[in-house]
């Protein structure tokens, strides 16, 4: 796995981007419609979000959040007082962020194109790492924790959004749930009812390139079913998980939200969930 192939995934699948029609799609670059209708979307399906951020106080804190997609929670930290700095491994999410912040008139320092196993800003700089959604896609995430260290103020503070082990996204639906489907839809891979769902399709034909078996070999399956059958690399958080990988850092606080398990019928949106498919985790720094 390397860098290149989870950065042509994300320049090819800004997140969220296809699910409210495509900023160069349905929305023909009208950023400021394309962002109000992407925002809305995504704050009354993760509703929880704004709770989550308001647990840190971030006024007056110089921020750098890695991995900014949409940059809906860029917007969110700056209106709540960071002195935000922004950094995406892609073009095409750099951009974007650069319209919202210009087109809303959101005072920040920097947004830097780069990886967060190179960060492109010296030692010490930053009172809080912010991450969400991210950090669970980067394979090499002991370099990355290693990086968030140095460029933290000694004792400065990490908070990310992790995918949950013990969720029941993952331990029901992606576990049994949508194995037992992709391995009863494999026989019929070639008719029109398989090929007429993109998902199914997809997961149908990554299956036939590397054999159903070893598709469904649970670690790489986890990649190919969190954020779509194409997406290279992810892997799922319990608090044991994060001390293993987050080695520099003492965890502070954790817990989950958003009880999401498609194609389980359940989604809860506000409120905290044992189950809930976020972890959200803050870690502080050791010196
Ligand atoms: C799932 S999206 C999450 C975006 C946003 N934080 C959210 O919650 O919607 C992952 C983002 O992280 C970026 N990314 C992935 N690996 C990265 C890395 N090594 N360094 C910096 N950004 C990375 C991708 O380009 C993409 O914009």
């Amino acid at each position: 796995m390397n860098e290149t192939e989870v950065q042509s995934f994300w320049n090819a699948h800004p997140c969220g981007d296809h699910i409210v029609g495509g900023l160069h799609g349905a929305f023909a670059d009208d950023y400021e419609s394309f962002f109000a209708s992407y925002d809305a979307w995504r704050y009354d399906q993760e509703g929880h979000i704004p709770a989550c951020l308001d647990r840190t106080d971030w006024r007056d804190k110089k921020v750098l959040e890695i991995g900014l997609g949409q940059g809906a929670e860029s917007e969110q930290l700056i209106r709540r007082g960071a002195r935000w700095s922004g950094l995406d491994l892609t073009s095409e999410s750099v951009d974007r962020v650069k319209a919202r912040l210009a087109i809303r008139d959101l005072p920040h320092d920097e947004v830097r194109q780069g990886s967060a196993l190179e960060i492109p800003w010296p030692d010490d700089t930053f009172d809080i790492v912010f991450s969400h959604g991210v950090l669970h896609h980067i394979p090499d995430i002991a370099t990355a924790q290693a990086e968030i260290h140095r460029v933290l103020k000694p004792g400065g503070t990490l908070v990310a959004m992790l995918y949950a082990r013990s969720s029941l996204n993952y331990q029901v639906s992606i576990r049994v749930v949508r194995r037992a489907v992709l391995a009863a839809a494999y026989p019929l891979r070639r008719t029109k009812l398989a090929r007429s769902s993109d998902m199914l399709r997809q997961h149908l034909d990554n299956a036939q390139r590397v054999g159903l078996r070893r598709y469904l070999n649970l670690e790489s399956f986890t990649h190919r079913s969190t954020d779509g059958p194409l997406n290279p690399f992810a892997r799922v958080y319990d608090e044991g998980d994060v001390r293993r990988d987050f080695r520099d850092f003492e965890l502070v606080e954790s817990y989950q939200r958003y009880l999401h398990a498609p194609p389980l019928p359940v989604h809860r949106r506000g409120d905290g969930s044992k189950l809930g498919w976020h972890l959200w985790v803050t870690l502080r720094a050791r010196s």
